[in-house]
Formats: structure tokens, C-alpha cells, sequence
């Protein structure tokens, strides 16, 4: 049970801006809790299951946002971008300035399933091998793949940057271009690498799941949305499981 706060602070806390600012924002008549017209800066609120509206935004309020989303092309997982605009240019402001960040990355052609977060913990958890948690990516290639390539991937490649071999856990043929594929690790450019050192490449990719917790299907590219603690246990889950 949270301890009832300052709607000043609960505001500051969604990254809705400074503290003064906030405070500005209940006086100019532009928030709403639970649906009411809120008046007073320091009036003390319990964020449990608590509903804010900020200047036209319905927002939920959550101590620590994990968020799923599903990018599309040409978009970069960096909030300094090179060449493309940035993922968070896709989300609402005050995921940025509360400073989420992706669990992992994406290169800037790959589709689908990110996580989000500004939890420190639950990053590190979804992003150390050591967990074991498997992604799976949809690949896409010019050429057919065969059945040594999908005995090699499983038996594990050795790639240019490490001498130790990594290789998929699972391997489907969807088709005879498509492969999904289940990695553990993170390595830079993993699977295009993997799909290069057998023979063959990647033209498309997309990432379809992570441990047990699927892309939801009405999850349009480009948008975004809350993890409660059902996905997240499925998170977890997978993490035992696999
Ligand atoms: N492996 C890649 O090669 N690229 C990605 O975006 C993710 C995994």
C-alpha cells in the first residue's frame, strides 16, 4: 500500500515537469484525479489505482513505468540519435522526462517488441544472460535456409568479436525464408551476424517475444503499452522456466 504524497509530487514523480511547474499546472486548473478538477497543490492523494489527467492526457499512474512497444523501422533505441529519429520521439513526454529507457536495443531496421523502463533493477534482470531469457526474432531471408544452417545455429557459430560460440536455443522454419529464432544473449548485431556466419542474411527482422510474454497482436507499430503484473510475472516466469 503507497503512503498518500503531495499531488504536486505524484505529478513531478509521472514526469510531468519541476516541481514548480506542476504546481503552476493545479493552479492554472489543468489537472483532474479521478476524474475531479483538482485544486490544491499539497492536497495529499494515495496513488494506489489512481487516474490523473494533465492537460487533456489521461495518465495512470505508475510508481515505476515498464512499458511494451512495438517499433518500427527507422526508428533508433538512443535518446542521441545519428542518422534516424529516436524511439522516444514516438512516446509521451513524460516517459522521457522521467527518464525511461529501453531494455536493450534494437538496430534502427529491426520491428518489434521492445520493453521500457525506468526501473534499474528490472533492466539489468531482463538484460543479463545470466537469466537466461529468451527473445525470439522472426527472420526474413533473400535465400532459403536449410537444414544445416539450422543445425549449425543450434550447434553455435563462432562470430569475429569472441571466441566463444553462441548459438539459438530454438529454431523454427516458418517458411522457407522465415526462421523465429531464440537467442539468450544480446551480443551487437547478434543475429544478423549468426544468419551471416551460417551462409546466409538477414533482409528482415522482427522481434516477436521475450521469455514467455508475446507481442500483443492489436499492438500497432509505433505504439505502445502499460506492463501489469500478470506480464510481468510472465516476464519473470520465463526467466525460471527457461
Ligand atoms: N540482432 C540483430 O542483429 N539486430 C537486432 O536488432 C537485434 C538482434
Amino acid at each position: 500500500m503507497l503512503k498518500p504524497i503531495s499531488l504536486e509530487k505524484i505529478l513531478f514523480s509521472q514526469g510531468f515537469g519541476t516541481r514548480r511547474y506542476c504546481s503552476d499546472l493545479v493552479h492554472a486548473e489543468l489537472v483532474k484525479v479521478n476524474g475531479a478538477l483538482a485544486h490544491d497543490p499539497d492536497e495529499r492523494i494515495t496513488p494506489e489505482n489512481l487516474i490523473l489527467n494533465v492537460e487533456g492526457l489521461d495518465w495512470e499512474f505508475h510508481e515505476k513505468a515498464y512499458i511494451a512497444f512495438n517499433k518500427p523501422p527507422n526508428y533508433e533505441c538512443s535518446h542521441k540519435t545519428t542518422h534516424h529519429p529516436s524511439v522516444y520521439s514516438l512516446l509521451p513526454k513524460p516517459f522521457v522526462e522521467r527518464g525511461l529507457q529501453c531494455v536493450g536495443r534494437l538496430d534502427f531496421d529491426t520491428t518489434g517488441l521492445i520493453l521500457i523502463s525506468d526501473d534499474g533493477q528490472f533492466i539489468h534482470r531482463m538484460t543479463t544472460p545470466k537469466k537466461n531469457i529468451g527473445k525470439v526474432y522472426e527472420i526474413t531471408t533473400p535465400e532459403p535456409i536449410t537444414s544445416s544452417q539450422i543445425d549449425h545455429l543450434l550447434n553455435g557459430v563462432v562470430l569475429d568479436d569472441d571466441p566463444k560460440p553462441c548459438s539459438a536455443t530454438a529454431c523454427e522454419l516458418l517458411s522457407e525464408h522465415t526462421l523465429a529464432m531464440t537467442i539468450v544473449e544480446g551480443r551487437y548485431h547478434q543475429v544478423k551476424r549468426m544468419m551471416a556466419a551460417v551462409g546466409n542474411h538477414v533482409a528482415r527482422l522482427h522481434r516477436s517475444a521475450i521469455g514467455q510474454y508475446t507481442m500483443p497482436a492489436d499492438l500497432k507499430e509505433g505504439e505502445w503499452r502499460w506492463l501489469y503484473p500478470q506480464d510481468l510475472s510472465l516476464l519473470s516466469k520465463s526467466v525460471d522456466a527457461e
